[in-house]
Formats: C-alpha cells, structure tokens, sequence
C-alpha cells in the first residue's frame, strides 16, 4: 500500500526519537512491499523560532492530506517564559484540535522482560495490561481562560467544560475497545467536586447501561484511581476518563513498565489522519545526547501502522521486535536499572537488526 506520513520531530528528543521511528517505519515498507512517503514539517519551539507560530499552516495542511502522523515532542526552557505571547504546547493542542482527534488511547502493559525496570515490586506489576483512553479535545485544557484584574488584583482562570456528545463519543470509543478485551471499563471522574465531572458520569452510566450492558462497569474518583493504579492495577482492563486526569494518571502508569520512554499513543477521531506520538515530552535533560529512550516512538509507529493503515501484521512484527531487542537484553539508561546501556541510535539499530 502507499502512504503519505507527516513527521513533525519538533523539539529537544523529538528529532532523535522521530527520526529512529522513521527509520523502523522504512524498513516495514521494504519488508512487507509498502510505499510509504515522508515529509518533515515543523511544530513547537522550533517552528516559533522559524515562524513566530507554534503551528504553521503548511503543518496542518500538510497533516489534513496525510494517512497519519508521527510526533515527537514540544516544548523546552527556551520557551518557558510564563509571560510569552506563544508556547510550543499551542502547537500541539490547536493540532489535536484540528485534526479531530478526542481519542487518546495510551496502552499501560508491562514487559515481562522489564519487570525489574519499575520502582514497584514484580508482583503487583507483572501481567498489567491497561488501555486508557484519555479525551484529548475538551476539558480544562479548552474551555474559557484567561487573566483579569479585579479591584487591583490578577486573576487568571482555567475552565472545564463537557458537553454532552464530547462525552459519548469517547466513552462509546472505550467501551467498544473494552468490549474486545477483558470487558471491563472503569470511567474516572471527580463527580464528588466537580460539575463537568458529574456531568460526565451521568453520560458515561448512560451510555453504557443502553449500549454496552454487556460490560462490567466501574466507576473509580480521580484522587483514588491515583492510589489503586499502583496498587493494583491489574484490576483494569480499559479505563476512559477526561483531558487532564489521562494526563496525569498516564504518567503515573508509565512507573509500571518502569520509563516513560516505553509508552506509546495514539490520538484518533472520527476519520481522517490520526496523530501517533510517545506520551512523554520533549525531556531537555537528555536532548542531544543520545540518551534517549526511542521505544516509546518505536511502538507508536505500531500504533500507526495498526489504527490508520490496518496494517495489523506490520504493527504486530514492530511489537514482537521490540519484546525481542528487551528479551535480549539491550537497554538504553532509562530502563537499564543502573547496568550496561545503549544509546538512542544503536537501540534503533538493534530493532532494525532483529526485524529484517
Ligand atoms: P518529559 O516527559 O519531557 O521528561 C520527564 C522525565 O522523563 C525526564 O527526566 C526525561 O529525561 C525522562 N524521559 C522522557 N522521555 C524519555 C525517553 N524517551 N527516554 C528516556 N527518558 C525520558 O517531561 P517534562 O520534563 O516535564 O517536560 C519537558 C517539556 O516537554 C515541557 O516543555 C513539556 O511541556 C513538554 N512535553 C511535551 C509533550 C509532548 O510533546 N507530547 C509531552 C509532555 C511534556
Ligand atoms: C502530553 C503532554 C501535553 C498534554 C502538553 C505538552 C500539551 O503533556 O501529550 O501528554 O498535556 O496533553
Ligand atoms: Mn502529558
């Protein structure tokens, strides 16, 4: 098949990641007699320092005629003056907006392989297999804000807003992924404090009870879902929940597999390009120097291939690669718990090495 992907590298790791992305993604296309065409646009810190706009429109015009696109990250200290006009995180909220994409699956599973990469004991970790699905176009992150100034003093206010389908779509997207797997879905929510969370609630047990009655259904707050994700966590299968809480709770997870340089994801809507990227950011304490975990982006390209060229086998050889370099021991510093590591470009070269 021929495919048309925007990469957008953007800042501190995202060029070294991307790039080891794009070369496991060259290798797919030869393998498995693929056409599969690149083209470089720009996004975050470096297309403010190019442009003076963190999302320039040749980016998302050329992101709207793609098959789908792979990010790295944004963002870093150049650009993090509290008082700037633009930020690089613009860029990545208005192409989410853009492209329609309220679906974030990030998948939590642990590698057998890299038990001993988390700071939690083997037992709790082991076998944990969890599909998030964090709502990516609304919520506090999109609702009113701004700053004023009332009788002499600054205020400045973040709205969480939820409108009814914002809610349905997702959870319907959830519970038919959950209907796939274990059958379980959890919705989490801070329903006890908040009214777009009481909101979400109500749709959520709706939509479930007339549409999935086959699941088992949980509900879990946000706060408690923090403790129970590492405590137990295999007690979920998919859990679906809003713009910020996925942030935060994923990151969380990421202790489970032991780095954020393992976890991929994928951002999709109801049709057009879908959005693949590791959910860790631009980490400008390693940036430059090789040090980079490119798993994450590796596994995002599976995501790729699977959720918008259905290419399930090519996704499937990129997942078993990956297992197979961890299986052999090889391990860049993140995941290397303190013994011999790899550096971003030769981890690419072994995945390379073993999917040939
Ligand atoms: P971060 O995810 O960039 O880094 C957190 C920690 O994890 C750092 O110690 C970093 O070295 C480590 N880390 C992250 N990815 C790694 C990898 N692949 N291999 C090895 N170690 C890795 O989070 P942060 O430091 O809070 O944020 C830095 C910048 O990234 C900020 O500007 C933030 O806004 C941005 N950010 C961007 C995205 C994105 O583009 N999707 C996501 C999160 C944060
Ligand atoms: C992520 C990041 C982004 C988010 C930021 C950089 C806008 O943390 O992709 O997880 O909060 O969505
Ligand atoms: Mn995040």
């Amino acid at each position: 098949m021929k495919a048309n992907i925007v990469l957008l590298p953007g800042d501190g790791i995202g060029p070294e990641i991307v790039l080891q992305g794009q070369r496991v993604l060259e290798a797919i296309a030869t393998k498995f007699n693929h056409q599969f065409t690149f083209q470089s646009c720009l996004i975050g810190g470096i297309a403010i320092d190019q442009t003076g706009d963190p999302l320039p429109q040749p980016t998302i015009d050329a992101c709207l005629a793609s098959d789908a696109v792979l990010l790295g990250a944004v963002g870093g200290p150049k650009w993090d003056d509290p008082s700037a006009k633009t930020r690089p995180e613009f860029g990545l909220l208005k192409i989410r907006k853009e492209l329609g994409l309220f679906a974030n699956l990030r998948p939590i599973q642990t590698f057998p392989e890299l038990v001993g990469a988390s700071p939690l004991r083997r037992e709790i970790v082991e076998g944990t297999d969890i599909l998030f699905f964090r709502e990516l176009t609304g919520g506090i992150y999109f609702g009113p804000s701004g700053r004023e100034v009332v009788d002499g003093v600054e205020h400045a206010m973040a709205t969480m807003v939820y409108s009814v389908p914002e809610v349905e779509r997702v959870v319907r997207l959830a519970a038919e992924a959950a209907r796939g797997r274990k059958g379980h879905l959890t919705s989490v929510d801070k329903a006890n404090v908040l009214e777009p969370s009481r909101l979400w609630r109500q749709v959520a047990e709706r939509v479930v009870r007339e549409e999935f009655p086959d699941l088992k259904y949980d509900v879990v707050l946000v706060d408690s879902m923090a403790m129970h994700l590492i405590s137990r966590p295999k007690d979920f299968d998919v859990v679906v929940t809003g713009n910020m809480f996925g942030d935060i709770l994923t990151d969380e997870a990421s202790m489970l597999p032991g780095s954020l340089g393992m976890l991929p994801s994928a951002s999709i809507g109801s049709d057009g390009p879908g959005l693949y990227e590791p959910i860790h950011g631009s980490a400008p304490d390693i940036a430059g120097q090789d040090l980079a975990n490119p798993l994450a982006t590796i596994l995002a390209c599976a995501m790729l291939l699977r959720h918008s060229l259905q290419l399930e086998d090519e996704a499937l050889a990129i997942e078993s690669t990956v297992r197979k370099v961890l299986a052999a021991g090889l391990r860049t510093r993140d995941i290397a718990a303190g013994g011999p590591a790899i550096g971003t470009v030769a981890m690419g070269d072994e995945v390379l090495k073993l999917l040939v």
